[in-house]
């Protein structure tokens, strides 16, 4: 069942970024989970894993993120998980390469866990669909089915595992803003808890069955145009993010970072997912230079990034 041609070769994966470009909270399920209508975007910016089959399973992180144990990576989660599965499956030496910053909403622990499972089902021959990847991706955390979903663009309901691939821009350049602090999702969901205490505040939504065009209301409110080729421009205009009240109140420096980049030109500029990145979308390079200048300039203890949308 394995592929000769990966059996004695390293496997090479990226592990590309996200950002939400769009972030609803509906409501709180009774797992303690909450219900979301997301789009993700992923991002060039990117993590890089290589995989060889070894005796048992380990990795080696190095690079420049924070990512807290080696042995709570979720690299080695998702390649026991993988394991758990398909019993017979290689052991696999993991060496990653961090750029993506942890604790930033910038999916990068998800899309190292993603990429694990890609390497791994390769290693073993790819005895599993892209479909079963994104089950055991889900167990591993909500972010990790996009990164499994061979879109660049797609919209996201439940914890983010019911996708459907939505058609993206052309590439526009990005500015990430890392103010070199993490924010834990878990606790900006309790934060979201604390202003919404009572029950659910939104219900399901149609239009998800056949993955093309939401129709529903979400909230109360406009759902997003699905399946639509939307610009940035237009994307811009119903767009937001539900984090942003929670997080924006305890850490202001964010609005002001939101602030800077929509005032130096930013197309779209939001929190990504739950934080603590924030990010501007330019069409023009002279542009996000310019309002790269400008951040490092008011935020000197801010990190900046500068990357492009996949398209
Ligand atoms: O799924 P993941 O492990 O990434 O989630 C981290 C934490 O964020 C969860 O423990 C949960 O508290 C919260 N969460 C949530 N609703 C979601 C996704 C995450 O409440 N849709």
């Amino acid at each position: 069942m394995r592929d000769p041609s990966s059996m004695h070769g390293v496997v090479v994966e990226k592990a590309p970024a996200k950002i939400n470009l769009h972030l609803r909270i509906v409501s709180r399920l009774a797992d303690g989970y909450h219900e979301l209508r997301t789009i993700f975007q992923a991002l060039e910016l990117h993590d890089r894993l290589e995989a060889v089959i070894a005796d048992e399973t380990s990795v080696q992180v190095e690079g420049d993120a924070q990512t807290g144990p080696v042995e709570d990576n979720l690299v080695l989660r998702a390649v026991r998980a993988f394991r758990d599965t398909v019993p017979d499956a290689p052991h696999a030496r993991l060496r990653l390469v961090k750029r993506i910053p942890a604790g930033a909403g910038l999916g990068g622990g998800s899309s190292d866990a993603a990429a694990a499972l890609r390497a791994i089902n390769t290693l073993a021959g790819s005895p599993l669909p892209l479909a079963r990847l994104r089950t055991i991706g889900g167990s591993l955390g909500s972010d990790v089915p996009f990164f499994l979903c061979g879109s660049p663009r797609a919209y996201g309901e439940g914890r983010g595992e019911r996708l459907a691939p939505l058609a993206a821009s052309p590439s526009a350049h990005v500015l990430l803003v890392d103010p070199g602090f993490p924010v834990a999702t878990r606790d900006a969901f309790a934060w979201w808890d604390a202003r919404h205490a009572q029950g659910p505040v939104g219900r399901g939504i149609a239009g998800m069955a056949d993955g093309a065009r939401g129709t529903g209301a979400a909230g109360g409110e406009r759902a997003p145009p699905l399946g639509a080729s939307e610009d940035f421009a237009s994307l811009a205009g119903w767009a937001r993010n539900d984090f942003e009240d929670v997080v924006f109140e305890r850490h202001p420096e964010l609005r002001a970072i939101e602030r800077a980049l929509h005032g130096a030109g930013a197309i779209l500029a939001m929190l990504s997912g739950s934080g603590s990145c924030v990010y501007g979308i330019f069409d023009d390079p002279a542009r996000a230079e310019a309002a790269e200048r400008h951040v490092r300039k008011v935020m000197p203890a801010a990190r900046v990034l500068r990357t492009r949308t996949v398209e």
